[in-house]
């Protein structure tokens, strides 16, 4: 009786971390399946630019080498499209790189400013808020993917993808005094090709996978239906008898700031029935694979709005599944530093006011001086000449 006793005894403490352990790497898988997408990290890799067509173009290599580094952070289905589409590589990473940077830009006033420091040691672009499924996220994946259409379509049109140029073929009816004519920005590759790379991104196991790709193609639809049309005169000393127009991108401002109003406006939503969303069997992945369209269309429909009394969201709202945490204070697991220590502006009534953006806290008021640029001159030629100015500032600081 006795040594049983003690086994028992003994046998306890081992259970318990068995459990801990099987605890720990659950609740480990669940944040590893939330991490963003891994293509994102393209914009920390310094010059993609000479990790694949030196080689390729070189033939120092098979057609197939592509650097670790981009191999790592690249799934299958995007590895291939890269090999296929010779200096797409380079678009992808400018791509991320102005999301960054926008997102920063329409963020600067708010709690949220898109900015993973302290943080930015982790893997994560954009830091580990897109562990959840909230506004931001949503925003985030929408501006990434625009960012892509958007920079593939404007190489296209550099020239520097080998697999795709202009678009010469006019569109639609020409005008009276115009007609089209010259090199149009090629949306149409630039839609297909970065719907086919950023979608291959997403994990169809992933519960999250029709929100991603709702967003994504938000993302790409603010840019296709902000093409507008450029033209130039021709004609006797610009007399313009003759006009010739064009497709031409828009300014990626004017998509991130759309981007930025839907966030605004953006619809929390339900999976509908997130069992469907799952992975199709393999006897019927050919069949799906045909119907690719009738998919799309179900994948859409399973979104349905949180808020019975709202409308279901258009194929141009952003929508997310979680509330956002309200950025106020510190949160490691977020990635969240708080706004102790942000600027804030004691007459705005709007996010960036002391009061919301402190949340309610104090505020300090500090006298700095700013150097400025000023006085300048245009000296022939050709050189602007300033000098520099200083003088004193008010700013306010959260606490
Ligand atoms: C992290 O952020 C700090 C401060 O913004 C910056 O100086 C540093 O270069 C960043 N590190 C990386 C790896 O981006
Ligand atoms: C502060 O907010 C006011 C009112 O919204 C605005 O007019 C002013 O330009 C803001 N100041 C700064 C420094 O942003």
């Amino acid at each position: 009786m006795r040594f049983r006793w003690r086994a028992r005894l003994k046998g306890g403490p081992l259970m318990l971390a068995v459990i801990l352990i099987l605890l720990w790497t659950s609740a480990a898988d669940t944040v590893k399946k939330r991490r963003g997408p891994k293509w994102w990290r393209i914009a920390r890799i310094s010059d993609p630019s000479n990790l694949i067509s030196n080689h390729i173009k070189s033939n120092s290599l098979s057609d197939h080498y592509l650097d670790p580094a981009i191999h790592r952070i690249l799934r299958k289905k995007q590895r291939r499209l890269v090999r296929e589409n010779p200096g797409v590589l380079v678009a992808i990473a400018k791509g991320t790189r102005s999301a960054v940077h926008e997102c920063k830009h329409q963020f600067r006033n708010r709690r949220w400013n898109c900015d993973p420091a302290p943080f930015n040691r982790s893997k994560e672009l954009f830091g580990k808020i897109v562990s959840r499924a909230c506004r931001e996220t949503a925003f985030l994946y929408a501006l990434t993917s625009a960012a892509v259409i958007h920079t593939v379509t404007r190489a296209c049109t550099e020239g520097t993808i080998d697999s795709c140029n202009c678009d010469y073929r006019a569109k639609g009816p020409s005008g009276l005094d115009w007609e089209w004519g010259g090199c149009s920005d090629n949306i149409e590759f630039g839609h297909k090709f970065s719907r086919l790379f950023v979608d291959a991104g997403e994990n169809r196991r992933d519960p999250r996978f029709p929100v991603n790709l709702h967003n994504n193609e938000v993302g790409r639809l603010h840019v296709k239906d902000q093409m507008r049309k450029e033209c130039k005169c021709h004609g006797m000393s610009g007399s313009c008898t003759v006009k010739t127009c064009w497709w031409r991108l828009p300014y990626f401002r004017r998509v991130s700031d759309a981007l930025k109003d839907r966030f605004d406006g953006a619809s929390r939503v339900l999976l509908k029935n997130a069992g469907n969303a799952r992975a199709p069997n393999d006897r019927r992945r050919n069949r799906r694979r045909k119907n690719r369209k009738k998919k799309k269309k179900k994948y859409y429909k399973l979104l349905k709005p949180y808020n019975q009394d709202h409308k279901p969201p258009t194929k141009k709202d952003l929508v997310y599944l979680e509330d956002s945490p309200d950025f106020c204070v510190r949160n490691r697991k977020l990635g969240i530093r708080g706004t102790s220590g942000r600027e804030c502006n004691k007459t705005s009534i709007g996010v960036d006011g002391c009061d919301l953006m402190c949340c309610g806290r104090e505020f300090h008021t500090r006298v700095v001086e700013v150097q400025e640029r000023c006085s300048c001159t245009f000296q022939w030629c050709c050189e602007v000449k300033c000098k520099t100015c200083k003088y004193m500032k008010t700013i306010h600081i959260c606490s």
